[in-house]
């Protein structure tokens, strides 16, 4: 028998009904529409209003959306992974509170802190209990709230971020579909230029803490810029290369959406044009851990059983890294013709 891979079977996701336009934006802080456009490629954003309502709130619509469309009961789920920097409190973990949200009742459930490189991490942590033939149903979801922790008066992050979720389903596949190869990394000196400073143990929550903005997110744009060009790039080259991959095999690539002039950089240094590369940073922004399987939620439609794709991230940590996966079905509605 072959050897068991964690394929994706389905997608869910979730985005909140405001829409924030760079035209709003532009009366809250001294930034223009032309400005966000030419340097991120961001047009609007979603933001999660309602008091009390916290990330496990979209990823829970995301997972409730992934189980109608697989036709999966929620007692069968084994594991719930939850990717996020935005949990709804310190502890428990969010992963707990989606599921009981969804009756998930017999399924362990924890998070994953990676920042925008969570869902990368998260994939392939959970295809791990899948390959080792543990489980055979891991929810893996992505989520933040970043307008949780994004100062409003600060031009040069509340232009970036927004709020969303998705979820994927893994399961056991025999034909060579699912995660094939990851590169993960991370490197601690990074944090400096990206991070939120108070609110752990190091600064708890005070006066001054809020006093002094420290519960908000804090980036040194240009060098994370530098990093994450590099460091995107060179991985998803060397996982294409160290699989064989040139650019005619790779069917899309599936880019973390901090910039849009990263993910053009990445595309180009693994040989491929933009009709194969996934966006939707103009629509939703930076969603951290909620960029890729939102990007899976909004291409499924178009993909193909077989098709090769190549994920790659950068985020806070830092962290980075790049998986290649091969899709296990065919198009939006997915209906379950193979036993996999
Ligand atoms: O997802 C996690 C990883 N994060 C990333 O990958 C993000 C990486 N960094 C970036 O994408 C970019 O650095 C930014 C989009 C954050 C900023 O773009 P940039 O081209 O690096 O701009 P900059 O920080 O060098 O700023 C250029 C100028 C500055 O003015 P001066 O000093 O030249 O007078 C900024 O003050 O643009 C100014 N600026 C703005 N102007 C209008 C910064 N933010 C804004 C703004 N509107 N929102």
């Amino acid at each position: 028998m072959s050897r068991i891979r964690a394929a994706i079977t389905g997608v869910g996701g979730y985005v909140p009904d405001y829409i924030l336009t760079n035209q709003e934006l532009e009366k809250m802080v001294d930034t223009s529409d032309e400005w966000i456009t030419t340097r991120t490629g961001i047009k609007e954003r979603r933001i999660l209003k309602g008091e009390g309502l916290g990330t496990s709130f979209m990823v829970s619509k995301a997972v409730k959306e992934l189980l109608d469309k697989t036709r999966t009961r929620p007692e069968e789920i084994d594991l719930i992974i939850v990717a996020t920097i935005t949990p709804d409190m310190p502890f428990p973990a969010t992963a707990n509170l989606v599921a009981d949200e969804v009756g998930a009742v017999n399924a362990f459930s924890y998070d994953l802190a990676a920042a925008c490189s969570g869902f990368l991490y998260a994939l392939t942590t959970g295809a791990k209990f899948i390959e080792a033939g543990t489980y055979k149903k891991v929810i893996v979801a992505g989520g933040d709230k970043m307008s949780s922790i994004i100062n409003y008066k600060d031009r040069t992050t509340c232009v970036i971020f927004g709020d969303g979720a998705g979820a994927v389903l893994l399961e056991p596949n025999y034909e060579d579909l699912g995660l094939i190869d990851s590169i993960l990394r991370s490197d601690g000196s990074g944090a400096v230029y990206l991070n939120m400073k108070a609110g752990g143990s190091r600064i708890p929550a005070s006066h001054a803490s809020v006093d002094a903005n420290l519960h908000y997110v804090f980036q040194d744009g240009q060098p994370v810029f530098k990093f994450a060009v590099t460091k995107m790039a060179e991985v998803a080259a060397e996982i294409a290369e160290r699989n064989h991959l040139s650019g005619e095999d790779i069917d899309w690539l599936v880019p973390h959406q901090a910039n849009k002039r990263i993910i053009d950089a990445t595309a180009a240094r693994i040989g491929l044009n933009s009709d194969k590369v996934m966006m939707n940073i103009e629509r939703y922004g930076n969603t951290t851990a909620g960029t890729l399987p939102l990007l899976l939620w909004d291409y499924e439609g178009q993909l193909k059983k077989g098709d090769n794709l190549i994920f790659a991230a950068f985020g806070g940590g830092f962290t980075w890294g790049a998986s290649y996966l091969r899709w296990a079905y065919d198009g939006i509605h997915f209906t379950r013709k193979t036993n996999f």
